[in-house]
């Protein structure tokens, strides 16, 4: 029994996790670019997330690129049985450290092939088609070609659950036609709460949606009614962001991201936090009362 067990867990694909996990794209270098400034500080928090009890860890093998996984790979392989890592493919860095859309059936292929080799897997638990027609969020288009590519890659035995991420109802309804989505990885935090109504429909449809820029992203949340809650609840602003996401919906997976062991134990432990009925609605008039981050 750890104390992130407290946050419960939710069944993803036939596999159960715990609620709290880690996003690893921190663990590049900066701009998610390049090797980390300190390897070892890297693999020290992949290696503190699993004594701490996390078995599901998010990552993809555009993160520096190849960098994040190569990573994960000798911090952990061989891996606990119970750990889902779950990737995304869709995206292509360019030498200037751009993201650009790869979603050509040899693009989509090449992925696969990465990930598998580069985490050391023969097969890769969870598979998020990263939608790129707009970087910034989600945006309508087609979603068709290359989901059935990732579904043909299933069948292969390749993949064993397929997720969408940046995506809209419409792209997740089309996804469903075509393979059973299991996740759904969007932004979404405290300030930034567009997805509302879709965190609803999915965990009425028993979907995990995973929110990425859990704390904020690359400039973590700063308000001053969460740093007032976090005081009166003797939390810090981080804890009492992750804590709001935990009882926002049973279907919320967390995934906050850092470098630093200290961050992530101080982020583990809001698996503990339960926010009480006050701090809950000063904490939801927050995406109102601020512009859109
Ligand atoms: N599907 C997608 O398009 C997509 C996009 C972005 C991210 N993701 C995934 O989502 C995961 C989470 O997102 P994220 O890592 O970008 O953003 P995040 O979890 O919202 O925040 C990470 C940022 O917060 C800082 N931080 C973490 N814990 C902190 C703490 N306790 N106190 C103060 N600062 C803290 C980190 O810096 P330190 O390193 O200094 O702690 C980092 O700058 C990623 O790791 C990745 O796996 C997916």
């Amino acid at each position: 029994m750890h104390p992130i067990d407290q946050a419960g867990t939710f069944t993803m694909g036939g596999r159960t996790v715990k609620r709290m996990g880690y996003g690893a794209m921190q663990l590049a270098g900066p701009g998610v670019f390049g090797p980390p400034r300190d390897h070892d500080a890297a693999l020290a928090v992949l290696r503190a997330a699993i004594a701490a009890g996390v078995d599901h860890i998010d990552t993809s093998d555009f993160y520096g690129p190849h960098v994040t996984n190569r990573i994960i790979r000798e911090a952990l392989s061989p891996y606990p049985a119970d750990l889902v890592l779950v990737t995304k493919i869709g995206a292509r860095r360019g030498e200037d450290a751009s993201w650009n859309p790869a979603f050509s059936a040899d693009d989509l292929a090449r992925a696969i092939d990465d990930n598998l080799r580069h985490l050391g897997l023969e097969a890769l638990d969870v598979v998020n088609l990263r939608a790129m027609f707009s970087i910034h969020g989600p945006a309508e288009g087609s979603l068709t070609a290359p989901l059935k590519a990732l579904a043909d890659f299933q069948r292969q035995g390749l993949v064993r659950h397929i997720g969408l991420s940046n995506v809209t109802a419409t792209q997740i309804a089309e996804g469903r036609g075509i393979a059973e989505i299991v996740c759904v990885q969007n932004q979404y935090n405290l300030a930034q709460r567009d997805d509302d109504a879709l965190v609803d429909s999915l965990a009425a449809d028993g979907i995990a949606y995973v929110p990425f820029f859990p704390l904020g992203g690359f400039s973590p949340l700063q308000s001053a009614e969460l740093s007032a809650v976090a005081t009166q609840l003797d939390a810090t602003p981080m804890q009492v962001a992750l804590a709001w996401l935990l009882q926002r919906s049973p279907n919320i997976l967390l995934i906050p991201g850092t470098s630093s062991v200290a961050h992530l134990d101080e982020n583990l432990a809001a698996a503990s936090l339960v926010l009480p009925a006050d701090a809950v609605a000063t904490l939801n008039g927050i995406a109102g009362a601020s512009p859109a981050h």
